[in-house]
């Protein structure tokens, strides 16, 4: 196997997700990051460039520039991570698909539901591979449990409770200068959601990843409590999924103690499952009537998909790395595939996955504005 050549717009000094990415990329040793636009501002880009080992002729103070270059050089990337804020996310991604490379793009896929749908269109006319990192559906546990529905253990899900709740933006650290809360709280870069459009486009997908349901209605609360903010800092949410199932979703980064809590916990009428990601290791499992079971990583409980997604025995902790990984292993796949010219699909989320996020947030707001009313999310 060819190693797959990935540059990165975004992720440069200081930045957070960037340095995830890198991460999970050598971890299965499929890609070798070689060329990069890491920063907006250049003389950091060449610094951070220099920091991480990327050829000085391959650092890139404008991505456009890296795009047409890249595009051009006879083994330039195959593919490149977009870790910028949100509001450049379409830009980047279309400038790289223009020059033929595949795209790996952090969520929510844009700051507006306009550009997601135009950059979906895009997508498919070029038949490039386009991945979006919900890295939380690279959980093993989270496998196992969308095994288990797909298998009918739960029966037919009428109750998916979602939550997601951190407490880092509960005061006004953006007027401080806090980088990354600087441009969440800003709509012109995080687009029309705050809370929502950062952490709920996880749970949002996590739930239909799981359950292999749609949501087709919600119904959105949602509040800004902290100082001048004109995004959403808390978020109560209703969904309505195709098959009759009830969902509700909590999102909030003001909720204080809350670290990291994503939290599913889905009902059908054989059982249920529970899985939080701050304990990922464990699923738990309650078939109706029985006793309750503790399905453990890598243990005597778990099926084929969770098991294709571990990596280490049983006991041993996996987490976030490992669960970003899996997703660049996985579209390290889906480019080996269209190298080969062959049909193949896996489980990596999509920029139809990354669209829907991007439906979510908008109806969301669009709900909250209209004094909470039901809005489809099918177009
Ligand atoms: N999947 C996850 O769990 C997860 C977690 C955190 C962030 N994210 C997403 O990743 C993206 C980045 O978030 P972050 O927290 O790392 O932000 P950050 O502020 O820490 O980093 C953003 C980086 O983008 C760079 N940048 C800005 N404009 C640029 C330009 N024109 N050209 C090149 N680089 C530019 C900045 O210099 C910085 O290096 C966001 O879309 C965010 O929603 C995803």
């Amino acid at each position: 196997m060819l190693k797959i050549k990935l540059g990165m717009v975004g992720g440069g000094k200081d930045a957070f997700i960037g340095e995830v990415h890198r991460m999970a990329a050598r971890l299965d040793n499929r890609y070798e990051l070689v060329a990069g636009a890491l920063s907006s501002n250049a003389k950091r880009a060449a610094q951070s460039a220099l920091e991480i080992g990327i050829d000085k002729r391959r650092s890139y103070s404008s991505y456009k520039e890296m795009a047409a270059k890249e595009g051009k050089l006879k083994s330039g990337i195959d593919a490149v991570a977009i870790v910028t804020p949100n509001h450049l996310h379409a830009d980047v991604a279309k400038e790289f698909l223009k020059a033929g490379i595949h795209i790996i793009c952090d969520k929510p896929l844009t700051s507006s539901l306009q550009d997601a749908e135009e950059l979906a269109a895009l997508v498919k006319s070029s038949g490039l591979v386009f991945a979006v990192t919900y890295n939380y559906s690279g959980y093993p546990m989270v496998r196992q449990a969308k095994e288990m529905i797909a298998d009918g253990l739960l029966g037919n899900v009428r109750v998916v409770q979602l939550e997601y709740a951190q407490d880092w933006l509960a005061t006004n650290i953006e007027q401080k200068g806090q980088k990354q809360a600087v441009w969440r709280t800003d709509p012109k870069q995080a687009g029309r959601g705050g809370a929502i459009g950062d952490i709920g486009t996880h749970a949002f997908h996590l739930a239909e990843f799981i359950t292999g349901l749609r949501a087709n209605s919600l119904l959105a609360d949602l509040d800004c409590f902290v100082g001048a903010r004109t995004l959403d800092d808390n978020a109560n949410i209703l969904l309505h999924y195709k098959n009759g199932a009830k969902g509700m979703l909590w999102v909030s980064q003001i909720a204080s103690g809350k670290e990291n809590r994503l939290q599913i916990r889905i009902y059908g009428d054989k059982g249920g499952l529970e899985w939080a990601q701050e304990d990922p290791n464990y699923l738990h499992f309650m078939p109706l009537g029985e006793s309750k079971r503790l399905i453990t990583r890598s243990g005597s409980g778990a099926g084929p998909l969770a098991n294709a997604a571990s990596r280490i025995p049983s006991g041993h902790p996996e987490g976030f790395i490992e669960g970003f990984a899996n997703i660049y292993r996985e579209t390290a796949d889906l480019i080996e595939a269209h190298r080969e010219n062959r049909e193949y699909k896996n489980l990596v989320p999509d920029v139809d996955d990354g669209l829907r996020g991007m439906r979510f947030v908008d109806k969301a707001v669009t709900s909250n504005q209209a004094g909470a009313i039901w809005q489809s999310l099918d177009h």
